[in-house]
């Protein structure tokens, strides 16, 4: 059993978790700059989107504040990128996944051209990852929408965000695509119908009618927008490769009562509704009876049916973290994963927070996607958010993550084995940021530990954990030595 040669390893980031500096360069307001840390919060709670409103937001924007608003603070990214690259070398990466942030390039998202100081800090930022000899995996769009957009027209329910996005995207490609041949556009583009302010700047009071409606609306924007950009970059730069970015929430029947298996195979089914646009080409038509069902139309324009046919992705990346079931009993126990709460599996144990440790089912995911779109898969995020403690001797003893990761490995190594076309590995997160559902870094994901706590005290020192070592190993095995 054994990898290809030139298998990408290394770590994912996002830039409105590690790169603080939320208002230098002229960077404007992002949405996540009003995602609050959430102390005492039920980590059931957490799955849940939460409510923003117009008044709200004001307010949050009026505040300086970074303690309560830890997204504008990171892990000071901005600043110490040269040192946490150095540690991402020291570690063998040969890709690392960040994302740009629209506002730094456009801080409304409506100017005409692009802020010269945020262009200059990303060529800066990927032209020493090339240095290091570490490839740029770009995502284009994670979980920051400029906040003029969603105050001024709803952000992607409005379709005059898909030209707003176009000219940034293709500010992307001409800038930096000298340096960077792979990019992602949306980051868990499905997310969008579970935290519609987060990922679409949608705010919900100021929808009018059906928020789910909304919701759909603005997803297709996204789809839209997206094969828009591929065709974008093919002219631009036509080596360069683009991938759409999947939540796989791996979801199996709580048992085998037919009617647990009917509500399994209905919730994959809008699963992947997504993939099946953006790397199929176009919508299921049972997702989309699904839908009609419900009342939600999709707002086809003339030439999107087109588009979406004639630009599919070139790969599917993913996010893997856990696996969920599913039953029609009303009463059956609930627990928290990846933005959703799902039925508790009895076979799995779960993290403090609730998510669901299980390996094969990244197995099963990799297979699922595989044998459905016969096109190359990247795992670009994975991982365990675990409270870690830094001992006298300036390291963490992390086992429990060093388990997470070879059980997860494991099963990956097997699904090459068994013929699934991965192209690589980029955990979730190679050092401790901000947590996108809590907004603590205490959800510690990292390799290297930083020294800050909830609030944002401490040295923002990093130090390298045990399974910094460990994952080091691994990729300069290429995944032999577990
Ligand atoms: C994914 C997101 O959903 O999960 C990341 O793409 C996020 O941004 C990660 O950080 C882990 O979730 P959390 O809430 O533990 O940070």
């Amino acid at each position: 059993m054994a990898l290809p040669k030139g298998f990408h390893w290394g770590g994912a980031l996002a830039a409105n978790q590690v790169e603080g500096a939320w208002r230098e360069g002229g960077r404007g307001p992002a949405v996540s700059d009003v995602s609050t840390y959430k102390p005492k919060a039920d980590p059931k709670e957490y799955a849940l989107h939460h409510v923003n409103t117009v008044a709200s937001i004001t307010a949050a924007l009026a505040d300086d504040d970074v303690e309560f608003y830890p997204k504008r603070r990171g892990i000071d990214f901005y600043h110490r990128y040269p040192e946490d690259l150095a540690l991402f070398a020291e570690m063998g990466f040969t890709t690392l996944r960040v994302s740009i942030a629209w506002t730094r390039l456009y801080p409304t998202g409506e100017e005409l051209e692009p802020l010269a100081e945020g262009v200059a800090y990303y060529r800066a930022l990927f032209t020493e990852m090339r240095r290091l000899n570490i490839e740029p995996l770009v995502t284009l769009s994670h979980y920051d929408p400029p906040m003029a957009l969603a105050l001024k027209h709803n952000g992607w329910v409005d379709r005059r965000t898909i030209g707003l996005f176009e000219r940034f995207a293709r500010t992307c490609f001409t800038e930096f695509g000298e340096l960077v041949n792979m990019w992602l556009t949306f980051n868990e583009i499905d997310g969008i119908i579970r935290h519609p302010f987060t990922s679409g700047g949608i705010i919900e009071e100021t929808v009018e009618g059906n928020l789910e409606q909304a919701c759909y609306t603005a997803l297709h924007h996204q789809f839209v927008a997206s094969a828009s950009v591929t065709r974008m970059l093919r002219e631009i730069s036509p080596g360069a490769q683009m991938g759409c970015m999947l939540t796989m929430l791996t979801t199996y029947p709580n048992t085998c009562h037919p009617d647990d298996v009917a509500a399994t195979q209905a919730k994959e089914r809008m699963l992947y509704l997504c993939t099946d646009v953006q790397a199929g080409g176009a919508y299921p038509r049972l997702a989309l009876r699904a839908l009609e069902s419900r009342g939600v139309t999709i707002p086809f324009a003339d030439g999107d049916a087109e588009l979406l046919a004639a630009h599919p992705v070139d790969f599917i990346s993913f996010s893997y973290y856990m696996s969920l079931t599913e039953s029609v009993r009303a009463d059956a126990e609930r627990t928290p994963g990846n933005t959703v709460l799902g039925v508790k599996n009895p076979f799995l144990d779960s993290s403090e927070w609730g998510w669901q440790i299980d390996p094969v089912g990244l197995r099963i995911s990799l297979i699922d996607l595989y044998d459905r779109y016969g096109k190359p898969l990247f795992i670009v995020e994975n991982g365990l958010g675990m409270r870690d403690d830094l001992t006298e001797d300036g390291r963490v003893h992390d086992p429990y993550r060093i388990d997470y990761f070879r059980a997860h490995f494991e099963q990956m190594i097997q699904a090459v084995d068994e013929g699934v076309e991965l192209l690589g590995y980029v955990s979730w997160a190679p050092i401790d940021l901000i947590s996108a559902s809590s907004s603590q870094i205490s959800k510690r994901y990292g390799f290297i530990y930083v020294d800050m706590d909830d609030l944002g005290h401490g040295s923002m020192d990093r130090f390298r954990k045990d399974s910094f070592f460990w994952y080091q190993k691994v990729i300069a095995t290429n995944g032999a030595d577990l």
